[in-house]
């Protein structure tokens, strides 16, 4: 990385989630769909972002939200038809926007076509793409895995006699990537929308692909605490996941997208640091992002985010790029974990470190976790374990174009409620209002495209003691601060080297641009600064 023309799209760029059933319906079904999305491209094109993340759209019977996949190479007719995928694609790079699909290449759903044949018999040619086993001796699962989603992980097949596994609910079978026919399907489909121009993927539970060979017992979990950790915490996945034959399957699906020009390859993983890097591949032949969400799974504390980015900067590899996530479709919104205060600080932080930032739709609202009445309850993580909170639902909540009673994202009734605090959250309500969450996401987007320092730098943390958190971003001659307050009371920072008199480009609680500070730095409680340097005489060191 020597010039700024060596960076690719998916380093100084930012994407954005869109869940494809929440984000604009078209067809007044109450669904989102794929003709919807496509209405709805001037928003993040309007935000910044420069790709857009969709969540599954194929065929499926939706046990899982459309993560049980009955046909990797089409369309849901609840989303459209494959000329909408060609239209959608057409808009977001009319726009300057990639396109990231979801490939979850785990699981199918148990309708899948390859399935249905792996059931039929033991003696059918694709019996041995999934993971089938005989009882153990006493009758029960072939080992103790334990599903995801609650309960075993496996389920008997009555008509053949056998139990096949499933890391997720039993209407998704685990594919077995140690079949080579198995892999090379995969990999077809990834051409499939790669020949349609698709700019990525985001790979589902890329960490579970490979499971131990021999099938042994997952250890049970010292730290597992009944009633606080979900049932699937009882073991540790020592066996069922993270093993060292998966780092060929993601080298393998690496040199299909290096088939193509510019094209990445994003894996969702949820591991401790030291084994989420692995995931970058032995000379970067992995994948050029696995996804990392220790800024949502690390307690809302300076010191603890400190040794977060600390631990992960110290552990990339030579050439490995870092990412920085806030939120998803599976784990509770910003706004809903930290409180609006600090959902703010929480904007600065995302979009100030180094690392691509991914942005879950609506975070740039501040939208919060919506309550779900029993009765509309969708997730099958919620149904299969009630009353447990587990449910996925509240995160993901329409969309809220406007604040009427439909949030402008349907004709028809919502698949699930869009709650009345978000309605007041919408981007109508917030575009034109230079205080609102959306004027905040837009402008550090935008300062972040307009200073190679942020968008590129380097990283060097600043000490700084309590709720503060500070780090500079350099990029040659130029070099900005970060000064961060992760709590509600006010802290204070000795400005660094070079900082002596430093001047605000942007704050999270309000401070107006422009603002210069010297010496010591009072930080507010709820305040993030972006600083950049003064000269000696008073005028910033380098205009922009
Ligand atoms: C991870 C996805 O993000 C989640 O929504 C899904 O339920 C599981 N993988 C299973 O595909």
């Amino acid at each position: 990385m020597t010039s700024d023309d060596s960076y690719r799209w998916w380093q100084d760029g930012i994407v954005y989630q869109v869940y494809a059933r929440s984000f604009a319906d078209a067809d007044g079904d109450g669904v989102g769909d794929l003709a919807g999305i496509a209405s709805r491209l001037d928003h993040p094109a309007w935000l910044g972002a420069n790709a857009v993340w969709v969540t599954p759209f194929f065929p499926s019977p939706m046990v899982d939200g459309g993560y049980d996949v009955a046909d990797y190479v089409g369309v849901d007719p609840a989303f459209g038809s494959l000329r909408d995928f060609d239209h959608l694609v057409g808009e977001a790079h009319a726009r300057g926007l990639r396109v990231i699909l979801d490939l979850v290449p785990n699981h199918t759903s148990d309708r899948h076509p390859w399935f249905v044949e792996s059931r039929s018999s033991p003696d059918n040619p694709r019996r041995d793409w999934y993971i089938w086993r005989d009882a153990a001796a006493d009758g029960g699962p072939p080992n103790n895995w334990i599903s995801e989603f609650g309960g075993p992980a496996w389920t008997l097949d009555p008509g053949t006699g056998q139990f096949y596994y499933h890391a997720f609910a039993s209407a998704q079978p685990d594919l077995n990537w140690r079949n080579p026919e198995v892999r090379h399907a995969i990999h077809d489909a990834m051409r499939f929308w790669l020949e349609r121009g698709v700019d990525g993927f985001r790979v589902d539970v890329l960490w579970h692909l490979v499971k131990d060979e021999a099938l042994r017992d997952n250890p049970a979990n010292p730290d597992y605490v009944e009633g606080r950790d979900p049932p699937s915490r009882r073991l540790l996945p020592v066996y069922s996941a993270d093993q060292p034959e998966v780092h060929e399957v993601v080298a393998e699906m690496r040199a299909v997208l290096d088939e193509y020009d510019e094209r990445v390859l994003i894996g969702e993983i949820y591991l401790p640091v030291d084994r989420l890097v692995a995931y970058y591949g032995r000379e970067g032949r992995g994948a050029h992002l696995p996804f990392n969400f220790h800024l949502i799974l690390a307690p809302w504390d300076a010191r603890e985010i400190e040794a977060v980015i600390d631990s992960y900067e110290g552990a990339l590899p030579d050439d490995a790029w870092p990412n920085w996530v806030l939120g998803n479709h599976d784990l509770p919104r910003v706004a809903s974990r930290i409180g609006d205060a600090q959902a703010r600080v929480a904007a600065v932080l995302l979009l100030s470190l180094r690392g691509t930032p991914t942005l879950y739709y609506g975070e740039e609202l501040g939208l919060r976790d919506v309550h779900v009445p029993d009765a509309l309850v969708q997730d099958v993580r919620e149904t299969n374990q009630p009353g447990r909170g587990l449910g996925r639902d509240p995160v993901r909540s329409p969309m809220p174009w406007d604040s009427t009673a439909t949030g402008g994202f349907t004709t028809g009734v919502p698949w699930l409620p869009p709650g009345e605090g978000n309605l007041a959250r919408s981007v109508a309500a917030q575009r034109d209002d230079p205080g609102s969450m959306l004027s905040l996401y837009r402008r550090l987007i935008a300062l972040r495209h307009a200073e190679r320092a942020l968008a590129v730098g380097s990283y060097r943390p600043v000490p700084a003691l309590g709720s503060i958190l500070a780090y500079r971003r350099q990029h040659a001659e130029r070099e900005l601060l970060v000064c961060l307050n992760l709590a509600g009371v006010a802290g204070s920072l000795q400005l660094p080297d070079g900082f002596e008199a430093g001047r605000v480009l942007i704050s999270a609680a309000g401070a107006a641009e422009g603002t210069e500070v010297r010496g010591h730095l009072e930080l507010p409680g709820d305040e993030a600064l972006v600083l950049e340097p003064l000269a000696p005489g008073g005028r910033a060191a380098r205009e922009r």
